[in-house]
């Protein structure tokens, strides 16, 4: 039986709804529950919910709950699955390698490692013109301590810069870059916290400025710090600075998915190259295509020195990531064997899904196809925050898009209006073309009142418009 019929559009979510949950399902959702409550940590999860949903299926852009209900998800494991569920190509390049070669020890060379690495090193040279180097590692936070370990050794400096509302992972050495306290709060001191800069948050400005006219204050503000010798930055006698890296999100993820203004990084650049500090982007959240160019800094006309990247590497399929540096900096003379490494971090069922993964964004025109998309969906949520008074403004670039829930004012940050939102979201009682569905979104932000959007950069323009028709039906209900 269908849930949602293909009606001659591009909708994809026809699911089979099972007949009778008992019948399907070796354990219901509340004896899950019943044995995660009492055997699972809730330490490793981001959200509390008091009862979990549990999902059954996915395919494409859409989840399945036990009852088979689709929900279009607009979250895709925190921007995991760029390319979509359980995409067919993808796994079956995956599933080749597990037929071939699935383990290898990461002493010994094979193909898709090199490959990969190639394909990455090639595609910087064409965006940046500069030769590099890749590295891999486990996770997304793995990544961000394995620059830290790059930073250190290339320039001796164990301080970083870092942005208010940055999140670059939950390890020790990632979690000094994390400006929220409360990813710290419990561990104690972190003697190398990183130095918090304000982001160029311009809705919200932290300086009370105007982006038309401020003409790059909060930049103007940081090269004054350098300047000043006493501010802890730099020494102007011996011309050496403190600080070895900055930490930059492009396109801003767990903030909220905050785009700077087109000329920001540029004249951040500026600063940081007249103070010899050099650029890490990490791409974890936003690369691979989510605003549409392979890496979010390409927006920004800007060469980094280090980029860092994970999540949708693999879309989903195998905890990979790594980082790509200047050749300069990641040589084998300064960089040689054994600097860091993790006993999975070269694992070839990674590797070849990763491959396949920047395969399939070379030979497809994802950079007009999301943007297109992207401005199409903007255009939407436009008319909403024209409709509903609660949402304060919309944004995004490519398909990164955020909503912000904000009082009867029209500005002020509503956190209770979007955990109502996130409640309603996935209760899957909402209905489309007169059926019953549900949404799956995420949230994060400055002040917890933002709604962001990661769709696959695979989704449909008909999924686009159920997307707004849900959001629709949300704020209506909750407003
Ligand atoms: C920008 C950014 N950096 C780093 C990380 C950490 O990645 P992981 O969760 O794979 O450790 C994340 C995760 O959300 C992220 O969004």
């Amino acid at each position: 039986m269908t849930v949602l019929e293909k009606s001659g559009t591009d909708i994809r979510f026809i699911s089979k709804v099972k007949e009778s949950q008992d019948s399907k399902y070796e354990y219901s959702d509340s004896e899950l529950n019943e044995i995660g409550t009492e055997y699972c940590t809730h330490g490793d999860k981001v959200y509390a919910e008091p009862i979990p949903k549990v999902f059954r299926d996915c395919n494409g852009v859409f989840m399945y709950d036990s009852e088979g209900t689709p929900y279009l998800d607009l979250e895709m494991w925190f921007a995991s699955c760029n390319l979509g569920y359980k995409n067919k190509r993808i796994r079956d390049a995956v599933v080749d390698q597990i037929d071939t070669l699935p383990q290898i020890s990461s002493h010994f060379l094979y193909d898709y490692k090199v490959l990969l690495s190639e394909k990455i090193a090639k595609a910087n040279i064409k965006r940046f013109g500069e030769k590099g180097r890749v590295h891999f590692n486990v996770g997304g936070s793995q990544a961000t301590e394995d620059a830290l370990k790059l930073v250190r050794n290339y320039t001796h400096k164990n301080r970083v810069f870092s942005f208010f509302g940055g999140f670059h992972g939950r390890t020790l050495g990632a979690s000094c870059l994390t400006a929220g306290y409360r990813y710290r709060k419990p561990f104690g001191h972190f003697a190398d916290e990183a130095h918090f800069v304000p982001y160029p948050y311009c809705f919200r400005c932290p300086y009370g400025k105007k982006c038309d006219s401020c003409n790059y204050y909060c930049v103007q503000q940081l090269r004054r710090e350098f300047e000043d010798n006493c501010a802890g930055l730099y020494d102007h006698s011996s011309k050496d600075c403190a600080f070895g890296a900055f930490f930059v999100e492009p396109v801003q993820g767990s903030g909220g998915y905050i785009v700077p203004p087109k000329g920001y990084f540029k004249e951040l650049k500026k600063v940081l190259d007249d103070f010899g500090v050099l650029f890490v982007a990490d791409e974890i959240q936003m690369g691979f295509y989510r605003t549409g160019k392979l890496w979010s800094i390409e927006h920004f006309d800007v060469k980094p020195d280090v980029i860092t990247f994970g999540k949708s590497l693999t879309n989903g399929l195998n905890p990979l990531a790594g980082m790509w540096a200047r050749e300069e900096i990641i040589n084998p003379e300064v960089w040689p064997n054994g600097r860091t490494h993790s006993t999975f971090c070269n694992n070839p069922v990674g590797m070849r899904a990763g491959y396949e993964v920047m395969k399939t964004f070379e030979e497809h025109d994802f950079e007009t196809e999301v943007a297109n998309k992207g401005k199409y969906f903007l255009d939407g949520l436009k008319t909403l925050e024209r409709k509903h008074k609660r949402i304060g403004t919309v944004d995004g670039l490519g398909l990164a898009l955020r909503i912000e829930c904000v009082t009867e004012d029209g500005y002020t940050p509503d956190p209770g209006l979007l955990h109502k939102i996130m409640e309603e979201s996935l209760k899957g009682d909402l209905t489309y073309r007169g059926k019953k569905c549900g949404i799956i979104l995420n949230k994060g932000s400055h002040y917890n009142n933002s709604i962001t959007l990661v769709p696959a950069v695979t989704i449909s323009y008909d999924e686009i418009d159920m997307a707004i028709e849900l959001i629709d039906q949300l704020f209506t209900r909750v407003s």
